[in-house]
């Protein structure tokens, strides 16, 4: 996820550049692909480069000019791969203006085309470097830098945080929507970044920029002002974080922190996908991908899991799909025709299995699409389309919000694929962030897995869309607290698993009151009658209070969204365990994030 920072203060305090680069070093947590400053002194002092910090250091001057203010920015990338050209900070085309965003402009190529008419020249791939060009177009109209700023981001559509910063000044000019802004104050000295770790080394007194505020900041003071330039009066409030913690923004893992990040996460995989007037998913990624006779998705671990969901989704809505272990595709046993889609499924795009079976489907003939979270990855590289889930970077090991953007993503590709797509399905799309968020908010699995930190092993049981789900419940219950715990669709119990059940074996229920909810109480009934303690995940909670021990609800959605709200319960119940039991949260053993051996 993007990172800004953005200093203004007393001239003779603090070397510009050095409070940038400390204020970036506070935002490499959140994982980066790039990174870049802008110094204003009587010219713009643009360096950026792609890679990490220390790439950038390398690359500065040996006496670099001290300024009057600048800005910083860490770049995950959206638009474009990650090279110096598209890292941030942007300019105008007399390099007069500098700016750093971090969110996505939706209406970003209607802007471009216009200002290219009119002769702007772009540099880089980037939705943000529209903004630079728009406040220069307007200062060239005649207005002074801060109308020009408004005027800029007044065309915005999308979700942003804006930092400009201009040659000769002094003054930073910030906006947000959507996406968090901070002031904080020292004295004479003003920040301006992301998050608070960006500064925490200098200030704990901050001011929060609300959603269509406006900031001018300088030496001499900061002005608060709203959508339409009426002043606003703010209140400094204090941070009462130790700057350790800040990287987890708090929590005590990446992994609770990436939990509670799914609702931001699926906002941004749906921003401008689902059309609700039209009915319709609009897919870049697939807008020329004509319907394919048959689907083969190719993923592992989490990505598998996510493809079994996606396989069932396209399966439904009448195209053949089924979704391989990656390590075990293989064109000379599985037919593949240029009839045939494969869609390698992968939140890094580097895992090493996922992209032999991309190469294979490749050299097959087969037509390979990438869902990925990751611009530029090899598997993006190396495939005809790529779909991005922008679920922003992941640092625990164990996928969680990936995961999410991954179903929804899977989902939104089936109706893309297929042109089938109901005002209730794109509703029920819309409204999955917000319930997600009233899961985090009333889950009970914090308590529920305190019950049940002792126990020998944890099964996790669901049919139809809701097995995929179990499966992963079980995976993230392994990999984090090194118990056994096996995950399948509930039919199965009565051809092995049963003989394992016992007092001592809770057993997790995902049932969707769509998915066959008879034989899954029936299914229930079989552990209960065993001793198993019996946690239901479910939609329907009435109709199986009687046979379960805890039910830990999640909102009405349409039926083919259940598993993406009960994963999030399942989640904190193995993440809660873990946490009990003292186990290396966000690095497991044994694991890692990225599996490039095959
Ligand atoms: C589990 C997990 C792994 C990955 C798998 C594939 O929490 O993260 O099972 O899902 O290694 O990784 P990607 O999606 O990067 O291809």
């Amino acid at each position: 996820m993007c990172g800004i920072v953005g200093y203004a203060g007393e001239q003779t305090s603090k070397d510009v550049l050095d409070v940038l680069l400390d204020g970036l070093s506070g935002l490499e947590y959140r994982g980066y692909d790039s990174a870049g400053v802008a110094v204003a002194n009587s010219s713009l002092d643009v360096y950026k480069r792609e890679g990490d910090l220390s790439t950038l250091e390398e690359s500065l001057p040996e006496q670099p000019p001290n300024g009057f203010a600048g800005i910083g920015h860490t770049r995950w990338s959206t638009h474009g791969p990650p090279s110096d050209a598209n890292a941030h900070p942007h300019t105008d085309c007399d390099d007069r203006i500098a700016v750093a965003h971090n969110g996505i402009i939706d209406n970003d190529q209607e802007l471009r085309d216009a200002l290219e008419a009119d002769g702007h020249v772009f540099e880089s791939e980037t939705d943000t470097e529209v903004i630079p060009h728009l406040v220069e177009s307007a200062i060239d109209q005649g207005a002074d830098v801060e109308t020009a700023f408004r005027r800029a981001i007044d065309r915005l559509e999308g979700s942003y945080a804006v930092i400009a910063v201009r040659s000769g000044s002094e003054a930073l000019y910030a906006a947000r929507h959507h996406s968090p802004l901070i002031i904080g104050i020292d004295g004479d000295d003003y920040y301006l970044a992301s998050d608070v770790s960006a500064f925490l080394g200098y200030t704990e007194d901050v001011i929060y920029l609300e959603d269509g505020q406006f900031a001018t900041v300088r030496p001499a003071g900061v002005e608060v002002t709203d959508e339409r330039g009426a002043l606003v009066e703010t209140s400094v409030e204090t941070v009462d974080w130790d700057p350790e913690d800040a990287g987890k923004s708090g929590y005590d893992h990446y992994m609770l922190k990436e939990i509670h990040e799914q609702p931001h996460a699926l906002r941004e995989c749906l921003r401008g996908r689902p059309q609700g007037l039209e009915n319709a998913v609009l897919l870049e990624a697939v807008a020329d991908v004509t319907e394919p006779k048959r689907v083969h998705f190719v993923a592992c671990g989490t990505s598998y899991h996510a493809s079994l969901y996606g396989a069932r989704l396209v399966r439904e809505r009448g195209i053949p799909a089924t979704a391989f272990l990656a390590s075990e595709y293989d064109s000379d046993v599985i037919p593949i025709d240029g009839d045939t889609l494969v869609v390698g499924v992968t939140q890094s795009g580097e895992t090493a299995d996922t992209m032999s079976a991309l190469r294979d489907a490749n050299g097959a003939g087969g037509t390979t699409l990438t869902v990925t979270n990751v611009v530029g990855s090899s598997a993006a590289r190396e495939s005809d389309h790529v779909m991005y889930i922008r679920a922003g970077p992941e640092i625990g090991v164990a996928a969680t919000k990936t995961f999410a953007s991954q179903q929804i993503a899977l989902a939104m590709l089936s109706s893309a694929l297929t042109d089938d797509c109901s005002q209730e399905f794109v509703d029920a799309l819309r409204a999955l962030p917000d319930q997600v968020q009233s899961v985090l908010d009333d889950s009970r699995a914090r308590a529920i897995a305190g019950e049940y930190v002792d126990s020998d092993a944890y099964f996790f049981i669901g049919r139809g869309y809701c097995a995929p789900v179990a499966r992963e419940g079980a995976l993230k219950m392994k990999e984090i607290t090194y118990k056994h715990a096996e995950g399948f669709p509930a039919g199965e119990l009565k051809h092995g698993p049963l003989a394992l059940v016992t007092d001592r074996t809770p057993v997790f229920a995902v049932v969707n009151r769509e998915s066959n909810p008879e034989k899954m109480i029936g299914n229930v009934k079989e552990v209960e009658s065993r001793g198993a303690p019996v946690i239901a995940v479910t939609d329907t909670p009435e109709a199986v209070r009687n046979h379960a021990d805890h039910v830990l609800g999640v909102p009405d959605t349409h039926w083919r969204f259940t598993p993406v709200l009960a994963n999030v319960q399942l989640q904190l119940a193995s993440y809660w365990v873990a946490n009990r039991l003292g186990r290396s949260i966000d690095k497991p053993r044994n694991l890692a994030k990225s599996v490039t051996v095959e």
